[in-house]
């Protein structure tokens, strides 16, 4: 199988979430590093692009020039990856879309509604795949646990209580940092910060883990450091299509908490609990009966969890893993074979819906909100 082309926007050097997706790209084989524009700095740039082995006239000072390159070659990168800060993800996957170009879109995919709309349209005139880089839903247990909810074994699903908070931004002396500084700055972040941050992956777990949509929400935002416009901790109560009620917490000055992404599922016949630090267990209990926990790796799991299980039993497989687990589902789409639980732009359109309906409802006191995409009302 000849292997696919990958380029990435962004991800330079001592970034955040750049290693994690050259780890996941390239970890099963799918894709060779083609092309970059790394950083925001040209010259950065094109010198960590090579040094990461990316032929020189593919080592490109910004996204403008690797679009103009890229496009007019024969051997064009199949799949770009944005993993710019926000503020760049709409001009920059919506240029490339329309090139023709397959994307991968850090969340949040946009800033507006809007223009979450705008991207569902292009991906409907052009053909072209457009994922969105909701990774935690590629771990095998996040995988079983939605594939035990489609099967019916919870039964109907009352219930989802699901927190994504950490300590991390919590230091008021250290809020000028320009790493975190950005994360609550409107101009380049949007009218959301934590919940924008994190909250939208624990409101998309709820959903793939569910099968099912956010309808309406009530939010209650806080700013705790003062120099911060943006919230830096939200509670938001949330009612899906379906019924279940859900609870969300997130916040990045919950000081003592590292990554603090849990998720407990409770339905009528049993409850399942999976948290992003022991990512290859699943606790299960069923009604009246003892916890279980399943293993990744562990036989009899449903097969989207097996297929996305590399290494045997008992050896940890981590958060790069579960980002090679988007590239492997990706690379399986570019090639026409289309997994269950890729996230799509739509994904990315529901989570922009639901920032703006949080914001708007934390701002009138926790009204209950519509929280859908005028596109899919
Ligand atoms: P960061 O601030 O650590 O790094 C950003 C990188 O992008 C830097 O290398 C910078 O030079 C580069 N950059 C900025 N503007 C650019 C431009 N116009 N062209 C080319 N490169 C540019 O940010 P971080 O934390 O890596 O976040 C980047 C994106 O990834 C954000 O949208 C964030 O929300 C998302 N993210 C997603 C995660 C996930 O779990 N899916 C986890 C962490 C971040």
């Amino acid at each position: 199988m000849t292997k696919l082309k990958w380029g990435m926007i962004g991800g330079g050097e001592g970034s955040q979430i750049g290693p994690a997706h050259r780890l996941g790209a390239l970890a099963d084989g799918h894709f060779e590093f083609a092309a970059g524009a790394l950083d925001h700095r040209p010259d950065a740039g094109r010198d960590y692009a090579k040094r990461l082995g990316i032929a020189a006239d593919r080592a490109y000072g910004d996204w403008t020039e690797m679009l103009a390159g890229e496009r007019g070659r024969a051997d064009r990168v199949d799949l770009v990856t944005v993993a710019t800060p926000n503020a760049t993800h709409f001009e920059i996957t919506k240029a490339f879309l329309e090139a023709g170009f397959n994307v991968l879109c850090e969340k949040p995919m946009t800033m507006t509604v809007e223009e979450g709309e705008e991207i569902v349209r292009v991906v409907k005139a052009t053909g072209r795949i457009c994922a969105v880089n909701y990774c935690y839903s590629a771990y095998p247990m996040v995988r079983q646990a939605r594939a035990m909810v489609k099967a019916g074994e919870m039964g109907r699903i009352r219930l989802i209580v699901t927190n994504f908070s950490h300590g991390h931004h919590g230091d008021a002396a250290n809020a000028d940092n320009p790493r975190v500084r950005w994360r609550y700055d409107p101009a380049v972040a949007g009218v959301s910060g934590q919940f924008a941050d994190c909250g939208i992956h624990a409101l998309h777990m709820a959903s793939f883990i569910c099968n099912d949509e956010v309808e309406t929400l009530s939010a209650d935002f806080a700013s705790t450091i003062a120099s911060r416009t943006l919230e830096d901790d939200a509670m938001v109560n949330f009612r899906m299509a379906g019924g279940t009620v859900g609870r969300l917490w997130t916040s990045s000055v919950a000081i003592g908490r590292q990554h603090g992404f849990d998720i407990q599922v409770f339905g009528e016949t049993g409850g399942l609990r999976w948290a992003s630090e022991q990512p290859n267990q699943l606790m299960y209990t069923p009604v009246n009966g003892r916890t279980q926990i399943i293993e990744k790796g562990e036989s009899g799991l449903h097969a989207d969890a097996q297929r996305l299980s590399r290494v045997s039993i008992a050896h940890p497989e981590g958060f790069p893993l579960a980002v090679a687990n988007i590239y492997c589902d990706l690379a399986d789409a570019i090639r026409g074979e289309v997994r269950d639980g890729l996230p799509r732009a739509e994904d990315g359109l529901r989570s922009m819906a639901a920032v703006h309906a949080a914001v708007a409802s934390a701002k009138a006191g926790g009204l209950w909100t519509d929280a859908r995409p005028p596109l899919f009302r």
